[in-house]
């Protein structure tokens, strides 16, 4: 079945089953606290919150999205930035039963999967949220056989908000298997296994909460479902392709990857009226542009490609075409005069190459870090102090980014719960691991604690590997093990900088200041509060690492 096929048959089924096809929305959405659309349900966000639905209470559409999360992932077999979801959506009308039967009939039925390739999660339970047995039931009776169906945590099976708040809840997903063949990575092998046996095709959502911008929950008045799959991925399971890029759908658009998926998004977002610039948007579309021309492809006849295969299910793209080319063009002209311009003061630099002349030829010139990089290679020469680079991107980019007052640092006045208290000393022994394993590069960016999880990011430029998180995660539980004294000295700020102790250049640190050191494997000026001892902390866990933004790695964990 080619992509424009199954489309049409997405549309027709869920038609059938008494849904009103929405056209999709744009990418640029009214909620002010998400950049781009990401998911098929922004849309019709109201009316999860009971606001009449102007297309009664059963919609599908296909919906353009656009993800930056992955954006490193962009080049493996299954992440794009740009991506079209397609959804069903129930609003205060059928929930869990319909949602899960409909879609394993549109699976086997109209895309012809085979039911021994499908596997299924449901939510299991976590902290004061409730196991979701009644999906557990749905597939039992359904006839799914009891070894193909798991149960995962928040992490896995609990989806949304989008934005700082908004519905959410928890999902049960239906997931394709690739290989068939049991876990490389030597255990068991169950849907979200790093090995990549298996791929993500659907996720239901079932829409009971609301997450308030405190990331408090409350039930909401009427149930909802919102679900979301992948075009990109059904089309390559249904084409038997292991990648989504040897797909119908990428066939036109070259060799490269990275080319071939930064190109729609490209195209997409000029179509939006998006142009290049420093902030924003504009910056996404600047740094998606960018890496497109250092890709070295014919990036006007791959635009133009791009409309074509598009121009009939999104009208802008033909509207825009002028428009969008244009945009290109003079992205490439700009560029190219900027590398001109950043090639100059590169080649003025005498002695060393460091992370602060980087930011300069990056703040002047637009020259992205890994063009520099580029430039140092050739010349047989080294970086040095590129932490300084990433220290200096964040700070701009902070200043640029008006009102998003988001404490960095320090343990926020709220979140002191015992549970709080422990993550804030995991997240000492977590700065000190990465920074054991991964180089001392590394610097703090950023540190948000809650009772349930600690967040960190931090400055590396590529995503960690499945044993650098393993050794990073017994490293820290390792240091917990040996039950080790955490020691509070008061000292002036000028000696504890002397002495090594970790600070984070984003506080305004007092004369004197607190010293927390944990054996001698960590030192840092900090407020506090913290765990006596690392005894009772529990087991440390990694639940993600993913980019946060460029050059900067966000990892979150949490105490078991
Ligand atoms: N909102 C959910 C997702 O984006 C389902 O559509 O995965």
């Amino acid at each position: 079945m080619t992509s424009v096929q199954l489309r049409k048959e997405f549309l027709d089924f869920f038609e059938k089953k008494g849904h009103t096809i929405v056209p999709s929305s744009s990418l640029i959405t009214d909620d002010l606290s998400v950049l781009f659309t990401t998911s098929g349900m922004q849309q019709f966000k109201p009316y999860y919150l009971g606001e009449k639905s102007p297309y009664g209470n059963r919609a599908c559409s296909i919906q353009k999205c656009l993800r930056t999360s992955d954006i490193d992932e962009v080049g493996d077999e299954s992440h794009l930035t740009f991506f079209e979801m397609l959804g069903n959506f129930s609003f205060n009308d059928y929930f869990k039963e319909e949602a899960i039967c409909w879609a394993i009939e549109f699976l086997k039925e109209k895309c012809g999967i085979d039911e021994e390739k499908l596997w299924f999660t449901f939510f299991k339970g976590e902290n004061d949220l409730l196991e979701d047995k009644e999906s557990k039931d749905i597939f039992l009776r359904l006839g799914i056989s009891e070894e193909k169906i798991f149960g995962f945590g928040k992490q896995e099976n609990f989806w949304g908000p989008t934005g700082n708040e908004g519905p959410c809840g928890p999902t049960a997903e239906i997931h394709y298997d690739l290989t068939g063949k049991s876990c490389s990575l030597g255990k068991g092998c169950k849907p979200n296994c790093k090995c990549n046996r298996f791929i993500e095709l659907w996720n239901l959502v079932f829409n009971e909460f609301y997450q308030n911008k405190k990331e408090e929950l409350s039930h909401l008045k009427q149930k909802g479902i919102d679900t979301g799959l992948g075009l990109e991925r059904l089309v390559a399971v249904m084409q038997n392709k292991s990648s989504v890029f040897e797909t119908d759908l990428f066939e036109s658009l070259g060799n490269s990857r990275i080319l071939a998926d930064h190109i729609r998004a490209i195209v997409f977002l000029a179509a939006e009226g998006i142009v290049p610039e420093k902030i924003g948007r504009g910056y996404i579309l600047r740094r998606l542009l960018r890496k497109a021309i250092r890709e070295n492809g014919e990036i006007i006849d791959l635009a133009k490609k791009v409309i074509e295969m598009y121009k009939d299910i999104y009208s802008e793209l033909k509207a825009k075409e002028t428009d969008i080319l244009n945009i290109i063009q003079k992205e490439i002209q700009s560029f190219g005069k900027a590398l001109e311009a950043g090639k100059k003061e590169y080649n003025k630099i005498k002695g060393d190459i460091t992370g602060a002349l980087v930011f300069e030829l990056y703040s002047t010139h637009s020259i992205p870090l890994e063009t520099t990089i580029a430039w140092a290679k050739e010349d047989k020469k080294e970086i040095k102090n590129i932490e300084d680079f990433y220290k200096l991107t964040k700070e701009h980019q902070e200043i640029s980014r008006a009102g998003a007052e988001k404490k960095f640092g320090g343990l926020g006045k709220e979140a002191k719960s015992e549970e709080a208290i422990k993550l804030h000393t995991a997240t000492h022994l977590l700065h000190s691991a990465l920074r054991q394993i991964l180089g001392n590069n590394v610097q703090q960016m950023g540190s948000d604690i809650n009772s349930e999880r600690l967040r960190f990011d931090f400055s590396f430029d590529r995503k960690l590997t499945v044993q650098e998180i393993k050794q990073i995660e017994d490293l820290v539980n390792q240091k917990i093990k040996q039950n080790l004294d955490v020691k509070c000295e008061q000292i002036k700020l000028e000696e504890a900088i002397k002495s090594g102790a970790l600070s984070f250049f984003k506080e305004k640190y007092p004369d004197k200041v607190s010293v927390y050191s944990i054996n001698d494997f960590s030192k840092e000026i900090c407020a506090g509060p913290h765990s006596k001892t690392t005894g009772h902390l529990g087991d440390f866990k990694i639940l993600k690492e993913k980019s946060s933004s460029a050059g900067i790695r966000r990892i979150k964990a949490i105490l078991k």
